[in-house]
C-alpha cells in the first residue's frame, strides 16, 4: 500500500464533490469552502466524536454562542490592537502578500530551510530588509512597498446607522467567556469545568492557502477550562494516571538548536520540567493523543511543539501545540493555550461588570486552559493520512477510521431487479433502525460501485445477490484488501 499526496486528495474532492469551492458560479474567492455531501458527513462525525469525548466524556458543558460582537468585545480581549498579520502590498498592481509567509516561501523555493525557519521570528524591520533585498511583486515584478500589519478581522456594522461597528468572531472563545458567570451560577457549578463550543469562526487571511489549511471561513471546536490556580486537587489523581503518557515532543532548545529533533517524553516530565503549567494542562494533552487516535491518526505524525516565547498568543502565557504530519510538513491543529484570568480580567476592567465567582469560600477569577481545535485541518490531516494507491486496485481507497466513515456500509444489489431491491431495502431499513449509517446505490456496475465506496471512505460493502434470496446471506467486501465473507445479513450491527 502506498500512500497518496495532496494532489490525489485534491483532485478526489473535486471529482466526488466531497469539498467545493464556495459560490463558484460567480468565481473563486481564495479561502472559501463549502463540504459537499460525503465532507459533511466526515465532518460532523468529528465534531461528534470530540463532542463526546470533550463534552460528555469529561463531565462538561456545551454552549453555542453569537458570531457577531461589538467593538468592545474586541476591544477589551486585545484582538482589535494585537491579531495582526504583517502586510505588504505592491504600489504598482495593488496586490497584497503577508509578508512573512512570502519570505518563508521564498527561502522555502532556494531549499534554504535555516533561512525560511529564521523568517518566523523576523521583526516588521527585518521582513522588511529582507522583501527588499530579495523579492519582487510576484504579479507585476514592480518593488514592493511598507511591510505594515493587517488586523484579520471581518468588521461589520450593526443596524441600519452605521453608527455600532460589529466584528465576526476570530475564534468562538469570547462567548464562553462572556457567558461563564452566568453558567456558573445558575448551574451551580465546581471548578474545574469546561465550557465549550462548536462553531464558525472568521479570519480575513492576507494569503489564504493549501485548501482546508488556511481559510478565512472555518470552524473550531473550542473548550475552556476554568480552574483555580492554588487548588487542582480534584484533577489531580486523574492527571497521574496520565503522567507515563509518552509523547512527541518538541521543545523549544531543539527548535533554537536546528537540527535537534523531537523526542519522546513522558507528560509526567513535561511537568517537572515546566514546560506545562499543571497537572490540567498535562491531562488535556495526555487526552488529546487519546482523541487524535481515535479519529485515525497514528502517534508518529502527531508532535507537541513547545511555542517559542515571540509566537504566543498576545493572551497565552504558554502554548503547546499539536502538529500533524501533513504531506513533509506539520501544520498547526490544536492550539493549547494557558489564557490565565487575561480574558476574564479585561472584560471585567472593561465592563464593569465582576467577573468573579465564589470558589469555595473564595471569590476568585478563574484562570483558563484552552484547547482549540481546527476541525477544517483536523479533517484534512485525517483525509490526507488515509488515502492510498493499493495493489489490484486503479483507484486510490480513502481508509478513514470507522469512526469518522461517512458511513459505514454500502449496500448494493448485483444488479437491478426488483427481488434484490426489495431485499436490500429490507436490510437497509434494518440497519437504519439500529441507527447505522447506509449507503445505498443500486446504479452501474458492482466494480464501479465499488470503486466509488472506496473512495469516498466507506469501510465496508454488502453485496445483495441471488443466493440472499435462498439463504439469507449477503457478501461483505472489506475496503482495507478487498476480502469478501458471506454472512447472514441479520448479524450485520
Ligand atoms: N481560541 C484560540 C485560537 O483561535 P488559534 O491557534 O488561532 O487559537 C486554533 O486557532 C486552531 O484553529 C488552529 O490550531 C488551527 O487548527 C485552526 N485555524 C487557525 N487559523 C486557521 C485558518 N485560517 N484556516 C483554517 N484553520 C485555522
Amino acid at each position: 500500500m502506498e500512500r497518496q499526496n495532496l494532489e490525489s486528495l485534491i483532485n478526489l474532492c473535486a471529482r466526488r464533490s466531497i469539498i467545493i469551492p464556495a459560490f463558484e458560479a460567480y468565481g473563486e474567492i481564495s479561502g472559501f469552502y463549502d463540504y459537499g455531501p460525503i465532507g459533511a458527513r466526515i465532518k460532523h462525525n468529528i465534531e461528534n466524536l470530540w463532542r463526546a469525548f470533550f463534552v460528555d466524556g469529561m463531565g462538561n458543558l456545551e454552549i453555542e454562542s453569537t458570531i457577531v460582537y461589538p467593538e468592545k468585545v474586541f476591544e477589551a480581549s486585545g484582538h482589535l490592537k494585537n491579531f495582526v498579520d504583517p502586510i505588504v502590498n505592491c504600489p504598482k498592481c495593488g496586490s497584497s502578500y503577508r509578508a512573512d509567509k512570502l519570505l518563508e516561501e521564498y527561502f522555502g523555493s532556494l531549499k534554504d530551510d535555516a533561512k525560511k525557519e529564521k523568517v518566523k521570528h523576523f521583526t516588521t524591520a527585518e521582513l522588511q530588509a529582507a522583501i527588499k533585498e530579495n523579492i519582487k511583486c510576484l504579479k507585476c515584478k514592480s518593488e514592493l512597498g511598507t511591510v505594515g500589519t493587517f488586523n484579520l478581522m471581518f468588521q461589520t456594522h450593526i443596524g441600519p446607522s452605521n453608527k455600532q461597528v460589529g466584528y465576526l468572531r476570530p475564534e468562538t472563545a469570547q462567548g464562553i467567556f462572556l457567558d461563564f458567570k452566568n453558567i456558573f451560577r445558575n448551574y451551580g457549578l465546581r471548578l474545574p469545568i469546561g465550557i465549550g463550543q462548536i462553531g464558525k469562526v472568521f479570519r480575513n487571511e492576507i494569503s489564504p492557502r493549501n485548501m482546508l489549511i488556511r481559510m478565512r471561513e472555518f470552524s473550531q471546536m473550542e473548550m475552556e477550562y476554568f480552574f483555580d490556580p492554588d487548588d487542582l486537587s480534584s484533577v489531580a489523581k486523574e492527571a497521574q494516571s496520565y503522567s507515563a503518557y509518552k509523547i512527541n515532543f518538541l521543545s523549544r532548545d531543539a527548535q533554537a538548536n536546528r537540527g535537534a529533533d523531537m523526542e519522546s517524553v513522558s507528560i509526567g516530565e513535561l511537568l517537572d520540567r515546566k514546560v506545562i503549567p499543571n497537572h490540567l494542562y498535562a491531562m488535556l494533552l495526555a487526552k488529546e493523543l487519546d482523541f487524535l487516535r481515535q479519529i485515525g491518526i497514528k502517534d508518529e505524525l502527531i508532535r507537541f511543539r513547545d511555542l517559542l516565547e515571540d509566537e504566543l498568543p498576545h493572551y497565552s502565557k504558554r502554548n503547546v501545540d499539536v502538529e500533524i504530519r501533513i504531506q513533509g510538513g506539520f501544520e498547526e491543529v490544536i492550539g493549547n493555550a494557558y489564557r490565565t484570568d487575561f480574558d476574564l480580567s479585561n472584560h471585567q476592567k472593561s465592563s464593569g461588570k465582576s467577573m468573579s465567582i465564589l470558589s469555595g469560600n473564595k471569590n476568585i477569577v478563574p484562570h483558563v486552559v484552552e484547547t482549540s481545535f481546527g476541525t477544517d485541518r483536523l479533517f484534512w490531516a485525517a483525509m490526507y493520512n488515509s488515502l492510498y494507491k493499493t495493489e489490484g486496485r486503479e483507484w486510490n481507497v480513502l481508509l478513514l477510521n470507522e469512526n469518522i466513515a461517512p458511513y459505514k456500509y454500502a449496500l448494493f444489489p448485483l444488479q437491478k431487479d426488483e427481488q434484490l431491491s426489495n431485499k436490500a431495502i429490507a436490510i437497509k431499513d434494518r440497519l437504519s433502525k439500529l441507527k447505522i449509517p447506509v449507503l445505498y446505490s443500486e446504479g452501474g456496475s458492482i466494480g464501479k460501485r465499488y470503486a466509488k465506496a472506496d473512495e469516498i471512505g466507506i469501510p465496508y460493502s454488502i453485496t445483495i445477490d441471488y443466493d440472499t434470496i435462498k439463504d439469507e446471506t449477503v457478501t461483505i467486501r472489506n475496503a482495507s484488501d478487498t476480502k469478501q465473507n458471506r454472512i447472514d445479513w441479520n448479524h450485520i450491527g
